[in-house]
């Protein structure tokens, strides 16, 4: 395996960043300094060092993490629990979110070390899509179903439309008669004969509070939000709020096809 990339999956730094640890002569193997980010060594037998350190590799490691409301994605927060509060510290040496769940959303959250894998997940141009289930005051006619999916203006950046959307209505009535089916601080008893409608929103950009803002673009206010799929993996349902696994290989396939 080349240096650069045992020290990059070995949550040192960024492909970038360990070729200039590298060339600045900050890196030995088997007690040599060595400059050249592209040479070959055995991850199995060759002893590596980073500033004296040995570096223990430690390979792409890939999570499925159940999101519960109320933490932020975010390495550190002074305030709130972060999702990394969910995780021993030595399992997210190096390892980041990807893309983010408002605090208030719930649902599939992946975390990874590798790069390129974010990438692909995130980049619009990938089109790789996500799948929101929410509840929401107000309702969706037609018309309505017909501006989600076909792109709509969600404010701040007016010009820019949102590239079409697929939704689903799942039930719609009352809150009264359906304020058992999901939990919300973000609505109370005064909304109790309030029209009400939960769906499926599914998307491929990732653009700030895109579900809230595109359902608030036409009349509807969400109060719960769950991310269920990205790309091909669907949340594991059996997984607790707040816990996490590892994604098996069918899992990371999936997740891009
Ligand atoms: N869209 C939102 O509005 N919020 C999220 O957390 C994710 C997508």
């Amino acid at each position: 395996m080349r240096l650069d990339k045992f020290l990059a999956e070995s949550a040192i730094g960024s492909r970038k960043k360990v070729r200039e640890y590298i060339k600045e002569g900050s890196v030995k193997v088997n007690g040599e300094v060595i400059i050249e980010p592209a040479i070959e060594i055995d991850e199995n037998s060759d002893i590596v060092e980073y500033l004296s350190e040995i570096v223990v590799y430690t390979g792409k490691v890939y999570y499925m993490f159940h999101k519960p409301a109320g933490c932020i994605t975010a390495k550190t927060d002074a305030v709130n629990k972060t999702v990394f509060d969910y995780f021993d510290n030595t399992s997210v040496k190096g390892v980041f979110h990807v893309g983010r769940l408002d605090k208030d959303t719930e649902g599939l959250l992946l975390l990874t070390n590798d790069g390129e894998f974010e990438h692909k997940v995130m980049h619009p141009k990938k089109h790789v899509e996500k799948t929101y289930f929410f509840w929401a005051l107000g309702s969706l006619d037609e018309a309505d179903k017909n501006q989600l999916e076909q792109g709509i203006c969600i404010g701040q950046d007016k010009e820019i439309m949102t590239k079409p959307a697929k939704i689903e209505v799942d039930k719609f009535g009352l809150y009264k008669d359906f304020k058992h089916e999901f939990e919300s601080e973000n609505i109370s008893s005064t909304h109790h004969s309030q029209l009400v409608v939960s769906g499926y929103l599914t998307i491929s950009e990732g653009r700030k509070h895109q579900v809230k803002r595109m359902l608030k673009a036409v009349g509807c206010y969400v109060v719960y939000l769950k991310r269920i799929s990205i790309g091909g993996l669907t949340l594991d349902e059996t997984l607790e709020k707040g816990s996490h696994r590892p994604l098996t290989e069918r899992e990371i396939l999936k997740v891009l096809a």
